[in-house]
């Protein structure tokens, strides 16, 4: 709902230090709570948490150029037992956000408890999200304006050594954002317009995959203090057990996101057992700069995939599987072998003729990148991801909430090698900015890995060079693996950016 809210007296409201350059033009309240949820019908209703009560929570379409404000008050139950924290942090994952509304773990609230990197306690915290393009220089000149490159995003909980459970609890919904080529109209017809299949809720659907586990009574259950982490036996999309979802025979984008705490999947697509191909069009949170036509999507943990399946292809009445076969034992990470047939994670009942002709389309060119070119006496600084006496550590350190682990100017270039030791998989997340990636062990990237990243897959042995930038926001960041258990035991890197 529209408002104004900057007066109120109360915790939460920070000196923004954006708020001149990018005045909000819209204000949400969100409200975190628990509530009741219903995973299937052959489970109990159980109590989750979630913002405004849902699971996932409500989805935001954003516009790249609108910044908006969003109030995140915190009303869960104080007195709760059971897995997670009823202090909050919210992040807004691949945001553009000014360091004071980025969900620093160190930030977390509630009416009575604050974490380190606040000075008090309150009800809500206002967080300001400009959305704002950031690196423009990435994209060749459009007549001086390039455009967005945002898509999809989303927000979750961060606080501080729970942001395993809270977001396991529930605490995880989507934030797109549509910009003036990629509009969310497959009607629009001014040149260059890309018309993707569009309607949020549509024919351009959200898809939250997270694994879960129940225990004999049918509620969920989580192992938080296992710094090793669990896999779930159960596949939720949406928050339902394997659901199904009618289609019609027309053109869809779904929008993939891997928010398990630690499971990496594989998709097929899968009709009559024979795997049929789609289109991967963007990569994280941004459109590749050409389609790759594939029959697979990996997704480590926080990674988002776009895709665009074609169901005119299948026969009214078909029913098509997205089939994960991905073999993930442990917290080690994927095993790398594919099981066949493998685990059917959603199906599409293929029930319905489209009302209307489909006029979305799959162009040729999505988002036109410069060549990732490395400036000379570019500062390369070197990242290792490993597990010491039972530690997660990166360069054989945990984190400090409080001191930086690196001082980065803003606006310089820099290369970050990332290196993941020993025999553990880390999905390693970088706040504030996307990279793009030079090489992966050496070698260039694969095609669906060219475009802008903030989530870098590191196998065991791996090293993964990426060029950086920090622009527009100063202050204190994040870097981490996203295997959320790892995060929680302090495999988490503090950086500042300083003018
Ligand atoms: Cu998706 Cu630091 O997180
Ligand atoms: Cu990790």
């Amino acid at each position: 709902a529209p408002g104004k809210f900057p007066d109120e007296d109360e915790a939460g409201r920070l000196p923004h230090q954006a708020w001149d350059r990018y005045p909000p033009r819209k204000f949400y309240r969100l409200r975190v709570r628990e509530e009741k949820h219903s995973f299937h019908p052959h489970l109990p209703e159980q109590k989750i948490w979630g913002y405004d009560g849902m699971l996932p929570g409500p989805t935001f379409v954003a516009w790249y150029g609108e910044p908006i404000l969003v109030r995140i008050e915190n009303d869960l139950p104080r007195d709760h037992v059971g897995f997670g924290s009823p202090e909050i942090s919210t992040h807004l994952h691949n945001g553009h956000t000014p360091s004071e509304s980025d969900g620093f773990p160190g930030d977390y609230y509630s009416r009575d408890k604050y974490g380190p990197t606040l000075t008090r306690a309150g009800r809500f915290k206002d967080h300001h999200y400009p959305n704002k393009l950031s690196n423009s220089a990435d994209f060749p000149d459009t007549d001086g304006d390039p455009e967005g490159a945002l898509g999809t995003l989303w927000y979750h909980d961060h606080r501080m050594e729970f942001t395993g459970p809270n977001v396991y609890k529930g605490l995880a919904g989507f934030y797109l954002v549509f910009d003036s080529l990629d509009t969310g109209n497959e009607r629009d017809e001014r040149p260059g317009a890309l018309r993707l299949p569009s309607g949020v809720g549509e024919y351009d659907i959200p898809l939250v995959f997270q694994d879960k586990s129940f225990d004999s009574g049918g509620y969920l259950y989580f192992n938080q203090f296992d710094p090793e982490g669990m896999v779930g036996d159960k596949f939720c999309v949406n928050g339902k057990i394997q659901p199904y979802f009618s289609v019609k025979r027309r053109k869809y984008r779904f929008r993939a996101l891997n928010g398990s705490s630690l499971r990496f999947y594989e998709f097929y697509l899968v009709h009559e057992g024979v795997d049929h191909s789609f289109h991967h069009i963007a990569n994280d949170g941004n459109l590749l700069t050409a389609p790759v036509l594939t029959k697979r999507l990996r997704l480590a943990s926080a990674e988002r995939g776009d895709i665009v399946i074609d169901f005119s292809k299948f026969p009214l009445g078909s029913k098509v599987y997205l089939v994960n076969r991905l073999e993930h034992l442990d917290g080690r990470g994927p095993t790398g072998r594919l099981l066949t047939p493998g685990t059917q994670i959603l199906r599409f009942d293929v029930d319905a003729e489209p009302d209307s002709p489909d006029l979305s389309q799959v162009p040729d060119i999505l988002r036109p990148l410069r060549p990732a070119v490395v400036p000379r006496n570019t500062r390369v600084r070197k990242w290792e991801f490993d597990r010491e006496n039972d530690l997660w550590t990166v360069n054989g350190r945990l984190f400090d909430v409080t001191k930086p682990a690196a001082i980065i100017k803003q606006g310089v270039e820099e290369v970050w090698e990332l290196q993941g030791k020993g025999s553990w998989s880390h999905p390693v997340h970088i706040h504030f900015e996307e990279a793009r990636i030079l090489t992966r062990n050496g070698a260039a990237p694969p095609l669906h890995e060219r475009g802008r990243k903030d989530v870098f897959e590191l196998r065991p042995g791996e090293t993964v060079r990426i060029l950086i930038c920090f622009e527009d926001f100063t202050g204190k960041y994040l870097m981490h693996c996203h295997n959320t258990i790892h995060e929680d035991h302090h495999m988490m890197v503090r950086f500042d950016v300083v003018p």
